[in-house]
């Protein structure tokens, strides 16, 4: 895997690094997983709305906290946007019909991943962001 950092002082910060995933999601049009990682806080859904926003998305962007998956369509592929926090178990996702939608050429947005990683998911793209005590960002991007 490729490692590649940033670090994020501002929102300008976070719409570059949302151009670079946008470059590296245009080399495939097959299934493309991103996990966004980090803690509460840290810039997770802003990124999404950037990278979402980049790939054509014109809708207005909401916060799937408690739809666990809201899809969009971007210009030329469908994305699914999810947020796993209030995720007690899988079988929810299931329910949602997560297997059929793991099956489409789409790209997914995942924000906390784990129980998705559980499940047995394995990410194509990591972005792992920590907020530091001066405010930065870092972010460390595995491709
Ligand atoms: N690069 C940045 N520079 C400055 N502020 C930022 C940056 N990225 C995000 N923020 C701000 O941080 C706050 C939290 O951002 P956001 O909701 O995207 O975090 P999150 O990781 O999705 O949180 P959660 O874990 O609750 O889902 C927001 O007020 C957002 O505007
Ligand atoms: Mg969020």
């Amino acid at each position: 895997m490729n490692l590649k950092r940033y670090n994020l002082i501002n929102l300008k910060d976070t719409e570059t690094l949302s151009f670079d995933l946008k470059e590296l999601l245009s080399k495939k049009s097959t299934r493309q997983i991103v996990f966004l990682e980090g803690d509460l806080g840290t810039g997770k859904t802003t990124l999404a709305q950037h990278l979402l926003k980049n790939l054509g998305v014109t809708d207005r962007v909401k916060s799937p906290t408690y739809t666990l998956i809201e899809p969009y369509q971007g210009l030329t592929q469908k994305i699914y946007h999810m947020d796993l926090y209030r995720l007690q178990d899988v079988a929810e996702l299931e329910h949602l019909g997560l297997d059929d939608l793991l099956c489409e050429p789409a790209v997914f947005l995942v924000e906390w991943p784990d129980k998705l990683k559980a499940y047995g998911v394995q990410p194509d793209i990591i972005v792992h962001l920590t907020l530091l005590p001066d405010g930065v960002r870092a972010v460390e991007l595995a491709y």
